[in-house]
């Protein structure tokens, strides 16, 4: 762990590495090999994972390429999925923990999540009540709670001695109910890192697809964005303007977007080429003037992007 540790400007999500059918992709170990390397090799070393990305694909393949490296070479985000743990047995969060720290070969995460709300007191309080006292307590943080959520996790982990230090939520040019409802503002005030999630929106605000162009039929995000391609078409085309002028690309302008509100934006990377976008992204400096512009068009289209496990933040 700890607190102090040193976090990179982005971190990577390794989501579609689960190969759980919600990308539309068939990704294999020896496709993202080269991904790792490249995001190494450029100082991305901040690696997301949870158990449920594919019962566990995400964290084997993650694994295999950490294989050898030295620890302090990389951090490793993981998380504990409610709905994965086996709520009737007495050591629910240790067998999850010391089950993920198996598939992994890692004896401590960096940052540790609880990953959803569903009977979050009682995984937080497990949480603490498992980190109490040891000298291995990573970054403790949670995802997908609204503010009072938020403030309550927190409480719980004080009562133990122990901190809340990120909060890890959906946040983009087109979803920004953590910011409307005061998390970035609680998060700035109590020294906790906002990870800002699904900033590409899966892919929907990289350019790469249109009405034209639509998602991989048959996945998770098609049925999400396909139906509103042709509202995205018109952010996509304001995001290419500004990439022209930064001379980067369309998918960087929403990263260098969520790195200007102060977040810090986990991207979900596919090809190696992601990753170099990625790089570049965190050079490029957005005006306030053109944030807000981006925003506020953003905001015309009212596209709804809560996904199926989200909620408005309130
Ligand atoms: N805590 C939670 O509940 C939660 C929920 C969601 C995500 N997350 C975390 O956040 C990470 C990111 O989320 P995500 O992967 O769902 O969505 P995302 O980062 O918004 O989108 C990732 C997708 O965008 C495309 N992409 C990425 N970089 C690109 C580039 N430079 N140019 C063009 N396309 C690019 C790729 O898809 P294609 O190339 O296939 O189009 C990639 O799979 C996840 O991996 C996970 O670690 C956490």
């Amino acid at each position: 762990m700890n607190a102090e540790m040193k976090l990179p400007k982005i971190a990577l999500g390794a989501w579609a590495w689960g190969n759980d059918g919600t990308f539309g992709n068939d990704l294999t170990a020896e496709s993202l090999h080269p991904i790792f390397d490249t995001a190494m090799a450029n100082g991305l070393n901040l690696w997301d994972t949870a158990y449920a990305y594919g019962m566990g694909t995400s964290e084997k393949v993650l694994a295999g390429f950490l294989k050898g490296l030295p620890r302090e070479s990389y951090l490793i985000s993981d998380k504990f999925t409610p709905q994965c743990a086996d709520a009737s047995s007495k050591t629910a969060m240790k067998d999850m923990i010391e089950t993920q720290l198996a598939l992994m070969n890692l004896d401590r995460f960096d940052i540790y999540w609880i990953h959803n709300v569903w009977n979050a007191p009682k995984w937080t309080e497990e949480l603490a009540k498992y980190f109490e006292g040891r000298d291995d307590v990573p970054m403790l943080g949670v995802s997908n709670h609204n503010l009072a959520e938020i403030k309550q996790a927190n409480e719980i982990l004080r009562s133990h001695g122990l901190k809340l230090s990120a909060v890890q939520n959906h946040y983009s040019l087109i979803n920004r109910s953590s910011e409307d409802s005061g998390i970035l503002d609680y998060c700035r005030a109590n020294g906790i890192t906002f990870f800002a999630y699904m900033v590409l929106e899966q892919g929907a605000l990289s350019g790469k697809y249109d009405t034209a162009h639509p998602m991989p039929a048959g996945s998770a995000r098609a049925e999400t964005y396909n139906p509103v391609l042709d509202k995205l078409e018109i952010l996509n085309a304001a995001l290419k303007e500004l990439a022209d002028k930064y001379h980067v690309g369309t998918a960087q302008i929403p990263v260098a977007w969520a790195i200007a509100k102060g977040t810090l934006p986990i991207i979900g990377v596919t090809k190696a080429s992601h990753v170099e976008d990625a790089v570049k992204a965190a050079n490029v400096t957005l005006t306030e003037e053109e944030t807000a512009a981006l925003e506020k068009l953003a905001d015309s289209l009212e596209i709804n992007a809560i996904r199926f496990w989200e909620k408005v933040m309130k």
